[in-house]
């Protein structure tokens, strides 16, 4: 079966077999034939942060878990549970029209809530672990399901432990989430100011936060319907205030924000300078208005897209000495 429609890359390449499983018994169902027959198995979302390079010889299962619940309820906080299988942004609208704060600012990300916790998704100000209260997932080799609190992820900027040590080895079945009653409200960063502004917004809300945030995110990410993409193909690096200061007498428009460890620089600025913004070979590219995402036109393959990251890459430690590393996940 062809995964061109389950990526948002839109890279036509095949699973051996393939399944969509909506409850946990199904899921332990695949995983119990996949083993039975000792073909791998591979866990598929929205498809939407992921790198086909070839082929995949294993059942490919898609989660589809449903549901959103009410779990909880303190003064302060809802404690909401999500099924992994519920698409990102309807949660994010499920939670603006109840008065559910906290993930306003994380509206369009596309995907499922069953992924948010892999990468730790964030935007404009907020990343999922500051509203995570836990999850459940499925250990692959025993069956036996686990639970795992904020500490146990180990979450950092676009990293988990599921990227890391515990790779492979679980399917994230449930996400509960801490939300708040009483909104408080992200318009630091970015745009969304001048956007609030632009929109003629007088009065704070959930809504309108999240209006700025598609306004934004649409003048400037290209929709996976239209042009193949997984977003940001590389994680902004952070480098050292040293290095910072060298590259600053040289390249005086260079921006960096600094934090714990340094001082964190835009690797689309990065990638601007190297001379590859909108830059097209054949049915793939760098998109023209923000060249950290790479793009595919129709008919492009997985590995034109990774060499073309790979020369990215090189280009960018040549010209600045500084190493970029992909936030997609190469299959
Ligand atoms: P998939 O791509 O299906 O899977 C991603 C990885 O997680 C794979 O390794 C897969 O095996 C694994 N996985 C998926 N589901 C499960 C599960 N239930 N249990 C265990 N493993 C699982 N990300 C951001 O953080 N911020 C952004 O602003 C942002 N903007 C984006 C904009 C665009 C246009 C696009 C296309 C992507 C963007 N992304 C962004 C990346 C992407 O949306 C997120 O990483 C999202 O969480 C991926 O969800 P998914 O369901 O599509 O995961
Ligand atoms: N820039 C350029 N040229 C461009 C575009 C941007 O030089 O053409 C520079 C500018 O200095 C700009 C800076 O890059 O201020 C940052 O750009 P932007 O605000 O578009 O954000 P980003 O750092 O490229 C990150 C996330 C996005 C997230 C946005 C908003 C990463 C890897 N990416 O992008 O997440 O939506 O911030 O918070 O951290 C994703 O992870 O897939 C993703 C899209």
């Amino acid at each position: 079966i062809s995964l061109k429609a389950h990526n948002t890359f839109g890279i036509a390449k095949n699973a051996r077999f393939f399944v969509a499983v909506k409850s946990i018994d199904e899921l332990k169902e695949a995983l119990n034939w996949a083993k039975s027959q000792k073909i791998n198995s591979l866990i598929l979302g929205g498809g939407s942060n992921v790198l086909l390079t070839q082929n995949q010889d294993a059942l490919v299962i898609k989660i589809e878990i449903d549901g959103i619940k009410v779990i909880n309820e303190t003064e302060e906080f809802f404690f909401v549970e999500v099924g992994a299988g519920v698409n990102w942004h309807q949660f994010v609208l499920e939670a603006i029209g109840n008065d559910w704060a906290g993930i306003e600012n994380l509206s369009l990300i596309p995907g499922t809530v069953g992924a948010s916790p892999m990468q730790n998704i964030g935007a404009y100000g907020v990343e999922i672990k500051d509203v995570f209260a836990s999850l459940k997932a499925l250990n692959r080799d025993t069956l036996v399901m686990e639970e795992f609190d904020a500490g146990q992820c180990l979450f950092g900027y676009r990293e988990s432990v599921f990227k890391h040590e515990l790779k492979g080895k679980y399917v994230i079945c449930s996400v509960v989430f801490r939300l708040k009653k009483a909104p408080e409200f992200h318009t630091e960063y970015g745009a969304i100011k001048e956007t609030l502004e632009a929109n003629g917004v007088k009065e704070l809300s959930l809504k309108t936060i999240s209006d700025a945030v598609i306004h934004i995110r649409q003048s400037k990410l290209p929709d996976p319907k239209e042009i193949g993409n997984a977003g940001s193909f590389f994680k902004n690096p952070t480098i050292s205030s040293d290095q910072y200061q060298i590259l600053k007498s040289e390249y005086s428009s260079i921006p960096g924000y600094p934090n714990a460890e340094g001082v964190k620089v835009p690797a689309a600025w990065l990638i601007e300078q190297c001379g590859w913004k909108g830059r097209r070979f054949g049915e793939i590219g760098v998109h023209a208005k923000q060249p950290l995402v790479l793009v595919n036109y129709g008919d492009g393959d997985g590995n034109e897209i990774k060499n073309l990251a790979e020369k990215i890459q090189q280009s960018v430690l040549d010209k600045f000495n500084i190493s970029i590393h992909p936030e997609v996940n190469f299959l």
